[in-house]
């Protein structure tokens, strides 16, 4: 069968959706909810086209070609399309890409990763962080106004991170430090991407959660997206030029609710859009509860020894992930 894509006269092959013929031809379609490989189901929309031949917007993942098809994949009018679907999903996103503590260090400072090897005395690589951002790690922080702390969200439930003491602290670690100058190579600063999704007020019952279970040295609430290396959401809302969404993120699930699944797999649901890639592709493992606003994935405690760290692979966003630090 032969169908028109933009203009272009293109071959069908057997059991292929129209954004696989398109992807193959070369033309560049976002997904979300679709994995290739695995099994799944529309329901994000970000991969809309428009079919010329009836006017219709359909998502391209899961739509067979039909005969005398005259398919469009890019317009204004499908790329405001695909901004309004990832608005949409962002509007029930309440989670931080970046922490905000590290976004407004004038330096440059990872200084959540640099809490995050604090609080696994792992004081080597909190050193070499540090140093990275300074050229003269002895006097970091010396003559700064100290705006991480300001703008610190342990703040808003107790009291901020005391970043400043223990960088000085970090920095008195000098013998466990010099012995280890072959880790530095591994540590350099990653290459940040303009769209941010910012997690907004925690409510009373976030912070008493939060007062009640994160009790690391340092209190760091670990604000930045430990799924972020991977996050398609993001990428595409930077690609479509997305700043804020003009919707209030109206989340109705605790926000930095992390719950452990196996060995280092965590999910988090704050940050899932509920594709649905994880229940179709795990046997007995996550699954659908509710409808509407309040649908969530679950995964009880019994089917959690049956799931593998791989699934983390398949999510989209930053909400199923792996970290072993
Ligand atoms: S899941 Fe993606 S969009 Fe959400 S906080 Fe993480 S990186 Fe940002
Ligand atoms: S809680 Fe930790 S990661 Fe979040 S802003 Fe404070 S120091 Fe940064
Ligand atoms: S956790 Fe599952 S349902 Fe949620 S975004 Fe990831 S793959 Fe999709
Ligand atoms: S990728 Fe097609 S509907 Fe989500």
């Amino acid at each position: 069968m032969q169908i028109i894509i933009n203009e272009q006269e293109t071959a069908v092959l057997p059991g292929e959706t129209i954004l696989e013929t398109a992807r193959r031809i070369g033309y560049e379609i976002p997904s979300l909810c679709y994995s290739k490989a695995d099994k799944h189901k529309s329901s994000c929309m970000v991969c809309a086209v428009k079919n010329k031949q009836n006017g219709q917007i359909i998502p391209s993942c899961t739509t067979l070609p039909t005969p005398g098809m005259e398919i469009e994949t890019e317009s204004e009018e499908i790329r405001l399309i695909r901004s309004l679907s990832l608005e949409l999903l962002l509007s029930d996103h309440k989670a931080d890409c970046e922490a905000p503590c590290s976004m407004v260090c004038p330096a440059g400072l990872d200084i959540e990763m640099m809490l995050r090897y604090y609080d696994n005395q792992r004081y080597p690589e909190a050193y070499h962080l540090i140093q990275l951002a300074f050229s003269l790690p002895e006097i970091a922080c010396d003559t700064c106004k100290v705006p991480c702390e300001k703008a610190c969200r342990r703040g808003a439930v107790d009291k901020a991170v005391s970043i400043r003491a223990i960088i000085k602290t970090v920095l008195e670690q000098k013998a466990i430090i010099t012995d280890s100058e072959n880790e530095k190579a591994e540590l350099l600063p990653v290459q940040k991407i303009p769209f941010n999704s910012r997690l907004g007020r925690f409510t009373e019952k976030e912070k008493h959660y939060l007062k009640e279970n994160i009790k690391s040295e340092s209190r760091c609430l670990h604000c930045a997206c430990a799924g972020e290396s991977k996050c398609k959401l993001r990428r595409y809302a930077a690609n479509a030029k997305i700043k804020r969404p003009r919707y209030e993120a109206t989340s109705v699930f605790p926000a930095m609710h992390k719950e452990h699944i196996t060995g280092n797999l965590w999910f988090e649901q704050a940050k899932c859009i509920r594709c649905g890639l994880c229940v179709y592709n795990t046997d007995n493992g996550f699954t659908f509860k509710d409808r509407g606003f309040g649908m969530q994935i679950i995964i009880p405690a019994e089917n959690k020894k049956q799931i593998n760290e791989s699934i983390a692979g398949i999510c989209p966003t930053g909400a199923l992930y792996c970290v072993n630090h």
